[in-house]
Order: structure tokens, then C-alpha cells, then sequence
């Protein structure tokens, strides 16, 4: 049981989800009262999934934890943690490389509004190796990722691989 009435913001791209993000969600779940896991959306970014894909792709993952609901959102993150009433953004660092860029979004967030903690969760070693950009530069080259993602993530990544033309996967032949 979570031991806090503390909200916190899990936000990300998600895209797609991974089973890192997935021990991210479950861990912090398990620390805060209520998680929102924010899936952003950014209108610069071509992404493989849309945002109802990617917000349908983590309900189904995370059905089974009651105390998070999946969300989406854009413009500033403080600006949404401020309207969600959150107290705290949650973050994932997998290695020293994620880290200079986490702190200087901690730091520039705490700037833009102070009630907001950043909190830090490091990775699991056994996802500390996992991203999204990864898991898409081996589905593209036609690899298998199902043990870097859940099931149904899996399913759609290969159902998106064998669109004749990927829409926004690299060209491995490039
Ligand atoms: O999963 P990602 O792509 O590393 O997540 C990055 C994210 C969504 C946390 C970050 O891009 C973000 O917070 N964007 C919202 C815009 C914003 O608030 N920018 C100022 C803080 S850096």
C-alpha cells in the first residue's frame, strides 16, 4: 500500500512503452498515492505511435494497478502538474548518460515552479539497458524485442514494422 496522499506526474513519450517505463510505473505506484502517467504530446515530433496508441498501449499494460491513471499532455509539464494538483514528477534514470539531462530538467522544472519535486527512480539492472529508441532501431531491422516490452507493445511494433513504408521508422538501408 502506498503510504502517501502525495500525486506525483510520471510523464514520457512512450514510444513506445517499455518493460523499463512498465518497472518505472510499478515502483512508483507503490510510493505515491496516485500516478499519473503522462504520455506527451508534442506536434513537432513524428512519432510511430499516436498518442491515443500510445495511452491505449499503457492502460492495457498497467490495468492491473489500481492507483494510475494514463493521461496525456502538452505545452509546460509544471503547467500540467500544477493542474493536476501533483505534487511530484517521477522519473526513470537508467545510467550516468541520463542523468545530466534529467537534472537539468529537474532543475530547470524546479525553476519554473518549486512546489514540484522531482523524484528519481534508478532502473532495475535488468531494464537499465532498454529504450524506446532502441526497441524501434531493432524492430525496424527485424529483430525480436519481446523480451523489451510487453506482449501487446510487441505485437503492434511488428504490425507497424510491416507497413510497406514505415512512416517514421529510420531506413535501415540508409
Ligand atoms: O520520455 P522522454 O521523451 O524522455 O520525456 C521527456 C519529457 C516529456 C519529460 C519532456 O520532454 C517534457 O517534460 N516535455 C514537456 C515540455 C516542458 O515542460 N519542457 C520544459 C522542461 S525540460
Amino acid at each position: 500500500m502506498p503510504s502517501t496522499r502525495l500525486t506525483a506526474v510520471y510523464p514520457g513519450s512512450f514510444d513506445p512503452l517499455t518493460n523499463g517505463h512498465l518497472d518505472v510505473i510499478a515502483r512508483a505506484s507503490r510510493l505515491v498515492g496516485y500516478l499519473i502517467v503522462a504520455v506527451l504530446n508534442n506536434t513537432q515530433k513524428q512519432p510511430l505511435f499516436s498518442v491515443t496508441e500510445r495511452t491505449d498501449m499503457l492502460r492495457e499494460a498497467t490495468s492491473n494497478i489500481s492507483n494510475v491513471e494514463i493521461d496525456s499532455f502538452s505545452g509546460l509539464l509544471v503547467d500540467y502538474a500544477a493542474r493536476r494538483s501533483a505534487g511530484a514528477i517521477v522519473r526513470g534514470i537508467r545510467a550516468i548518460s541520463d542523468y545530466e539531462i534529467e537534472l537539468q530538467m529537474a532543475l530547470i522544472n524546479r525553476r519554473l515552479r518549486p512546489e514540484t519535486e522531482t523524484i528519481f527512480l534508478m532502473a532495475s539492472e535488468e531494464y537499465s539497458f532498454v529504450s524506446s529508441r532502441m526497441v524501434k532501431e531493432i524492430i525496424t531491422l527485424k529483430g525480436d524485442v519481446s523480451s523489451f516490452v510487453p506482449p501487446a507493445v510487441a505485437a503492434r511494433l511488428k504490425k507497424a514494422a510491416s507497413r510497406e513504408v514505415p512512416p517514421s521508422l529510420p531506413d535501415p538501408t540508409a
